[in-house]
């Protein structure tokens, strides 16, 4: 079955434009082959990634993600079924987003330190949702 995941994470340090390039190269790669979609946003030392796949395949990309040393404290913000994709033409989008600008999102309030795991997304998955919906292709 189809599912989407969304999860929070901390940087264990500041990530520089050479590593996010390694993190995306090995997830479009790694992606491309077990058919899994989605969209990463990495801001101050925290990231937020959606990804879509049927079920098995997202639980070993997840199980893989979650033991990688480069980030900790991951939160799973959702995980249900979906009939169909939103980000269908990603391997692995990616976007640094201006976390200020975010500020007009309902329901989200940046935080200084890691702004993509401030405790509105935590709480409440769909501004998540709604954060990297901006991202997704119109249906
Ligand atoms: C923030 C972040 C996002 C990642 N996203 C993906 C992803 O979408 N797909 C994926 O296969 N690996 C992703 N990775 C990399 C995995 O953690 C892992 O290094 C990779 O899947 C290779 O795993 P392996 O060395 O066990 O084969 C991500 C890593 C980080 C830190």
């Amino acid at each position: 079955m189809l599912q989407k995941l969304i999860y929070a994470s901390q940087a264990i340090k500041p990530v520089d434009t050479g590593s996010l390039q390694a993190i995306l190269e090995t997830a479009r790669i790694r992606n491309e082959k077990d058919g899994v979609t989605g969209f990463l946003l990495y801001a101050d030392e925290s990231f937020l990634q959606i990804l879509e796949g049927e079920e098995d395949v997202l639980t070993a990309t997840y199980g893989r993600i979650a033991a990688d040393p480069r980030h900790s404290g991951l939160r799973l913000l959702q995980r249900v079924p979906i009939s169909k994709r939103r980000f269908g033409s990603w391997t692995m989008g990616f976007d640094l987003p201006d976390t200020k600008a975010l500020g007009s999102l309902p329901g989200y309030q940046p935080s200084k330190r890691y702004p993509l795991v401030s405790p509105d997304l935590v709480r409440n998955g769909t501004v998540a949702e709604l954060m990297l919906g901006r991202y997704a292709l119109a249906a």
